[in-house]
């Protein structure tokens, strides 16, 4: 059994999200606007907390990484709560731009870099990490115009690579739905849990908007 693959779209190329970042880069810098938090920030929230609950596991200096950070806000969020080992790659030079910019005014120490989660190369040379993170970068990837399904495969691989023995890969999504994302992912992770989000009701049915899950390694 396989998901549906997903209708491709310009927010599954780079060229769509450099010329965002360039835009964002420029209203950061004439406003102070840091740009868009995808799916809000409560979302951000609900993987923050969920992170500082499990301090036992998740120490202060576990090594975290954001696959495509963005401007990084869930990085600045997890520094001001004072963890220390973070990075934030992105296959956009001007979202690494953009982040770097805004860590440095804020005097927090996140480290960012260019990588794409495609490049077998680049995501070998990022090392291993006790959590992953991503919030709508699994979604752009699987909007690929050109053979999405292989990219989602590769991106996989890539995760699971980059994970520690008891890493957490926690994933937020608003394209594909819980059931959806355990059926893609069970060749290589196994569910740990979900982490609630607002749901609603429409014929009888309940739904979420966006979907986090926390998965671990398949051993
Ligand atoms: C929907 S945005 C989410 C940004 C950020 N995670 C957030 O929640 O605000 C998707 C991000 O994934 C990045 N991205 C897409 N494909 C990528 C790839 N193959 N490698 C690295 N980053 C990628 C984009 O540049 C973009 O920053």
């Amino acid at each position: 059994m396989s998901v549906e693959e997903l209708n491709g779209s310009e927010l599954g190329t780079k060229e769509y999200w450099e010329k965002s970042y360039q835009r964002e880069i420029r209203n950061y810098k004439n406003h102070g606007d840091v740009g868009e938090i995808w799916f809000d920030e409560d979302s951000q929230l609900r993987v923050v907390n969920w992170i500082m609950k499990r301090d036992e596991e998740i120490a202060d200096d576990a090594k975290i990484i954001d696959l495509g950070c963005g401007n990084g806000m869930l990085l600045v969020e997890l520094a001001r709560e004072g963890y220390t080992q973070l990075v934030g790659i992105d296959y956009s030079p001007k979202a690494v731009e953009l982040a770097t910019n805004i860590a440095t005014d804020q005097e927090l120490n996140i480290k960012y870099q260019v990588a794409d989660l495609l490049d077998v190369a680049d995501c070998q040379k990022l090392g291993k990490f006790n959590v992953i993170h991503d919030k709508g970068t699994y979604d752009a990837i699987s909007l690929n115009p050109e053979n999405p399904k292989e990219k989602r495969e590769a991106y996989l691989d890539c995760v699971r690579n980059m994970m520690d023995e008891d890493a957490f890969f926690i994933i937020t999504s608003c394209n594909w739905t819980e059931e959806e994302l355990v059926l893609s992912f069970s060749e290589k992770f196994i569910k740990f849990c979900s982490i609630p989000t607002p749901t609603f009701k429409f014929g009888g049915k309940v739904g979420s908007v966006v979907t986090s899950l926390v998965f671990k390694k398949k051993i």
